[in-house]
């Protein structure tokens, strides 16, 4: 079937009801930030995407994330977090796991490898998507191992553990600035004719920027800075007390992201397995995400805590032998095995998600060595 740029019919109704809603806040106080309309499109708790839309990460939904793709994704990260496991607690903290299919992979591995884990805590900010993952989870594991599943509000004061977070540096709204004549605008959002539109407004100095390159941006060059990035690794660095954080999300170290071939930005958004670069259409009934800075989390972490490792999602899942996983379907069974191999060709061909997507990780009071930044860390260019 052919996907088209349309929302369905039965969404129309709940976008309208948010562009009104949108609307009346621009006629009330003028052009918003970018980061308020990306906030309410995505996250408004009645009309955002990720409160309405259905079946967000399937086939038949709008995009697909790696651990929607194959199981091997979440296989190939246990042996590291046995690792840290070793040296610290069992336990896991997942940020925003949508559908919660990482969990359910990890749980049920786990419990057929006979590895006891403490708990699993899961903070997902769309109560529509904790009640799909909840069922999902309670269908799919065995009771045991779903009665370790705690669901949070925020950060716990303190964790010990591994933290893991599968894109959600680039679901979190972003504000968007054009350099024009030397002079820095923030692009914002009002309407005109029932449309939504942009308008620049000019900023008032650029100490808000966390030290970006901006001198070094070409004229007429476009980027997204979001502060929530500092919000998240300060609350992060006071919550974990022992092990790992894991960052996995598209994105690129600072002088690849701000080469001047990227002058458009890199914000996307996804409707029925299509990308466009127009958020301003669609509103509530689209994805929209932005490629991470992990030069700017790096820095925003210091020296509170190591870099295990900055690679490719390709290199962390060879170097974690995911290659040995496919090895143990059977080739003479070739449907199944076909369809693994289909799987991992996403994960890992660098015209999919294999290079796109990176994997970082930093640690704090443990002493590890981790499969998956064994060969290839770039950690040395963030
Ligand atoms: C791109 S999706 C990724 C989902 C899942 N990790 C995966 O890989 O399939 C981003 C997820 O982060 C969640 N999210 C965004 N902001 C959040 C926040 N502040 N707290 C908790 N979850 C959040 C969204 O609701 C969504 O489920």
């Amino acid at each position: 079937m052919k996907k088209n740029l349309k929302p369905l019919e039965e969404d129309v109704s709940s976008s309208d009801k948010l562009k009104a809603l949108v609307q009346s806040e621009i006629l009330l106080q003028g052009p918003i930030s970018f980061s308020r309309y990306m906030q309410l499109a995505l996250y408004h708790p009645n009309y955002g995407y990720y409160q309405v839309k259905k079946n967000i990460f399937g086939s038949d939904g709008d995009f697909v994330t790696s651990p929607n793709i194959s199981t091997m994704f979440a296989e190939t990260f246990l042996n590291d977090f046995k690792v840290i496991f070793a040296s610290s607690s069992k336990n896991i903290l997942e940020l925003g796991a949508g559908n919660g299919a990482f969990c359910q992979s990890v749980m049920q591995l786990f419990d057929e490898k006979g590895v006891d884990i403490d708990q699993y805590y899961i903070i997902e900010s769309s109560p529509t998507l904790v009640k799909s993952c909840q069922q999902r989870l309670k269908e799919n594991l065995s009771s045991a191992a779903y009665s370790k599943i705690n669901w949070l509000k925020s950060l716990p004061s303190s964790f010990k553990g591994v933290v893991f977070m599968n894109e959600f540096f680039d679901a979190l709204p972003v504000d968007i600035f054009v350099k024009k004549d030397d002079k820095l605008f923030e692009k914002c959002v009002s309407i005109k004719n029932d449309k939504f539109i942009w308008v620049l407004s000019e900023m008032k100095g650029n100490q808000y920027f966390e030290n970006l390159p901006i001198h070094t941006f070409p004229a007429d060059y476009t980027f997204e800075f979001s502060n929530l990035y500092k919000y998240w690794v300060d609350t992060l660095k006071k919550t974990l007390q022992q092990g790992a954080i894991y960052i996995v999300d598209y994105g690129f170290h600072a002088k690849e992201l701000f080469h001047p071939d990227r002058s458009a930005g890199t914000l996307m958004c996804y409707l029925n397995h299509q990308s466009h670069s127009d958020p301003l259409i669609n509103i509530g009934q689209q994805d929209i995400s932005c490629h991470v800075n992990f030069s700017l989390l790096k820095n925003l972490f210091g020296n509170d805590v190591q870099i295990e490792g900055f690679v490719s999602q390709a290199n962390y899942l060879i170097n974690a032998n995911i290659l040995d996983i496919l090895k143990s379907y059977n080739p003479k069974d070739v449907v199944n095995y076909s369809k693994k191999t289909a799987e991992l060709n996403m994960l890992i061909s660098p015209a999919e998600m294999g290079d796109l997507i990176k994997v970082m990780s930093v640690s704090k009071e443990v002493d590890i060595q981790l499969h998956g930044f064994s060969k290839n860390d770039r950690s040395f260019l963030l």
